[in-house]
């Protein structure tokens, strides 16, 4: 039984990520490390410099873990790793070969059916396709498509260099091949995967942003300041990092778009109204890391 599953797994060697920001560079990398071919592709060529900046940084860190005390191995490991990510601004030039599509662009129902509508048109029929999201339904996103045997979510977490876990969603219509291969896909760049089904949040996003928005809710009040929130859950429950760091960490528009898409979903659900502060900073283009100031101020 366990090798009729393995026979009939298709292995991935070429991979396309589309979205070069936060999480399709970090993809993007991974893949790259385990020895597969990368194309990412990000509408905005300045977006495509900064991933390949991000991408050197990182892989930097990973290469002095990973051959401590020998400088030509660093090199050795960055230059080839690197030397596997192609960076590209048009979609249409990057699927001829592409095993897998993962994609990781903006959180926004619209922008990834527009997507996914016309990867369905160019891309290869073996090539398998999944989203990155981290709260919308993978079956209302492969509704578009034609190759729903070939959808499934793969939902990584931020920094995807460090973070060890990936989840792996399959909707009624994905193929038992298509589920195998995205586990071992998962396996092949280092994550730890566990399945969960197509609700919202999946299991982490589920759990972690209605703590990040009562988080929120609780500066809004004037009960606690960030600071001391975040030296709270960091020494009083053991977190890396407090959830205002947290929040400005993934993105506070990303953030913003997950309760807000929830809270139009289960209006009733008081976990997922949205905080007027975490309204208010994203207006104000306060997004977090990424822009300079969220919660607190970062040097760019
Ligand atoms: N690339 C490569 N390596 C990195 C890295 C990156 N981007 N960021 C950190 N590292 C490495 C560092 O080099 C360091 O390695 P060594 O142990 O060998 O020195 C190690 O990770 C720890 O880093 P730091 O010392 O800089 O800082 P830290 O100890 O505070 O760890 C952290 C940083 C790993 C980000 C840690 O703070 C953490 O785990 N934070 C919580 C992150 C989290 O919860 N992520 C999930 C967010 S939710 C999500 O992603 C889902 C969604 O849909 C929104
Ligand atoms: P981001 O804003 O950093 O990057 C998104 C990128 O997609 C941008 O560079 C944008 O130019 C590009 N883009 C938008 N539309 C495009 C298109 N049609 N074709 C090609 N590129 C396009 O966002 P992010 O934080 O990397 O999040 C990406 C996805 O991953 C979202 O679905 C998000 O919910 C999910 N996610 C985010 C985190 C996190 O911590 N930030 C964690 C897990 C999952």
């Amino acid at each position: 039984m366990a090798s009729a599953v393995t026979s009939s797994l298709n292995v991935i060697k070429n991979v396309t990520v589309i979205g070069g920001g936060l999480m399709g560079s970090g993809i993007a990398q991974i893949a790259a490390q385990a020895g597969q071919s990368v194309t990412l592709v990000d509408l905005n060529a300045d977006v495509l410099k900064k991933s390949e900046a991000s991408i050197q940084s990182s892989l930097a860190r990973v290469a002095k873990k990973l051959h401590k005390d020998n400088p030509s191995a660093i090199e050795t490991f960055i230059k080839d790793t690197s030397s596997r990510i192609k960076y590209l601004p048009d979609i249409s030039k990057s699927l001829d070969d592409a095993d897998l599509v993962v994609e990781a662009i903006v959180e926004n129902i619209d922008a990834k059916h527009k997507l996914f509508a016309s990867l369905d048109e160019a891309a290869p029929q073996k090539t398998l396709f999944a989203s990155n999201t981290s709260s919308l339904s993978i079956k209302e996103i492969a509704s578009v498509t034609k190759r729903k045997d070939k959808f499934g979510g793969l939902h990584f977490f931020n920094p995807v260099a460090v973070m060890k876990l990936l989840e792996v969603i399959r909707i009624p219509e994905t193929s038992d091949t298509t589920y195998q291969t995205l586990m071992a896909w998962g396996k092949s760049v280092g994550k730890t995967c566990i399945t969960c089904k197509d609700t919202p949040g999946f299991v982490v996003n589920r759990l972690l942003v209605p703590y990040l928005a009562e988080a929120i809710k609780l500066v809004e009040r004037g009960d606690a300041s960030p600071q001391d929130v975040d030296t709270a859950m960091k020494l009083g429950a053991g977190y890396p990092m407090g959830p205002l760091e947290l929040a400005d960490y993934t993105g506070l528009d990303t953030t913003l778009f997950i309760i807000e898409g929830w809270h139009k979903q289960f209006p009733d659900n008081s976990l997922f109204t949205p905080p007027e502060k975490l309204k208010h900073l994203v207006k104000q283009g306060k997004l977090g890391r990424k822009t300079g100031e969220g919660f607190y101020k970062y040097n760019k």
